[in-house]
């Protein structure tokens, strides 16, 4: 699912840069390219920050519907 319209940033995109030690908004913006025009993505990169724990282990709810039954 795209989660960034403006740079066509998907979640699987932000999920792999997490993953590889992107550990924060700035980070994302840097790797990504997440945030940085209109700035509507931002709550839902923070969303994905949040279910990421500080060892980078993940509960990822995959769809939609599980995220928003999270
Ligand atoms: S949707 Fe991400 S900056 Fe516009």
């Amino acid at each position: 699912m795209i989660i960034c319209v403006c740079k066509s940033v998907s979640d699987r995109s932000i999920h792999s840069a997490i993953h590889a030690g992107a550990n924060s908004l700035e980070a994302l913006q840097f790797e990504c390219g997440v945030a940085l025009c209109c700035g509507k993505c931002e709550n839902a990169v923070f969303d994905i920050l949040s279910t990421h724990n500080s060892a980078g282990d993940t509960a990822i709810p995959i769809s939609f519907h599980e995220r928003a039954a999270a």
